[in-house]
């Protein structure tokens, strides 16, 4: 059976004690630690920065996700690559048009990150079509993205089968991941969708037992 990767979010971890709420997440079977960063403005929430991955990256052995939910990536992505971030990951809406986007693949490219693309569940699959040869990971958001914690949304799932015959038909490299909402009962919906990475943010950090959560969110 095909590899699930889980990556814990960590919008839901105690920041009172940052370090020691995720030092366990890899023995406990996660593979990445997502990093949801927000500026206010491309979203209604502000949260942390690349000063706050740089603090803990060099002690966490997990790939760091960073998920860039800002209006400008192209001004800060550099930061988080120099704060040890592994994949850069901006929004398709955040940028004007797809030469822009190309661009912006480009330039993550030549820093030491992988690349990815997110859409938000209003954007249509089709408007990354152009970009798909050129990535190394799609995010489909299945809430709105801004908070952690809320419903999801079934019509991601279209999105991530599209996205999986896409990259079989093409003999694509990118990996799909979705975020938002993703708990032990959406979990294997995703899944059978074609989701190889899992964002989970309530769900972990919220579980008595997250070796148990994360297990069952891979089907374990
Ligand atoms: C939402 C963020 C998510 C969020 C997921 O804007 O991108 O990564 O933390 O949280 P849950 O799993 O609680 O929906
Ligand atoms: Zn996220």
């Amino acid at each position: 059976m095909k590899k699930i990767y889980v990556a814990p979010s960590i919008l839901s971890a105690d920041f009172s004690n940052l370090y020691l709420d995720i030092k366990d997440l890899k023995e406990q079977g996660a593979s990445y630690l997502h990093f949801d960063v927000m500026d206010g403005h491309f979203v209604n929430n502000i949260s942390f920065g690349s000063y706050v991955l740089s603090s803990i990256s060099k002690k966490i052995e997990l790939i760091k996700d960073i998920h860039l939910m800002i209006s400008n990536p192209k001004k800060y992505y550099l930061d988080f690559v120099k704060a040890g971030a592994d994949i850069i990951t901006f929004h398709y809406e955040a940028l004007n048009n797809d030469e822009e986007i190309f661009n912006l693949i480009k330039e993550i490219k030549n820093s030491r990150a992988m690349v990815g693309i997110s859409i938000k569940p209003g954007t249509e699959v089709n408007k990354i079509i152009p970009f798909l040869n050129d990535i190394d990971l799609v995010l489909v958001m299945s809430v709105e993205p801004g908070f952690g914690g809320q419903k999801f949304m079934p019509s991601s799932l279209n999105k991530i089968e599209f996205l999986k015959k896409e990259r079989e038909k093409n003999n694509y490299h990118y990996k799909i991941e979705v975020d938002g909402g993703i708990n032990s009962e959406t979990a294997p919906l995703v899944k059978k969708s074609g989701a190889d990475i899992l964002v989970s943010g309530s769900y972990i950090f919220k579980s008595e037992n997250r070796k148990n959560a994360i297990n069952l969110l891979k089907g374990e």
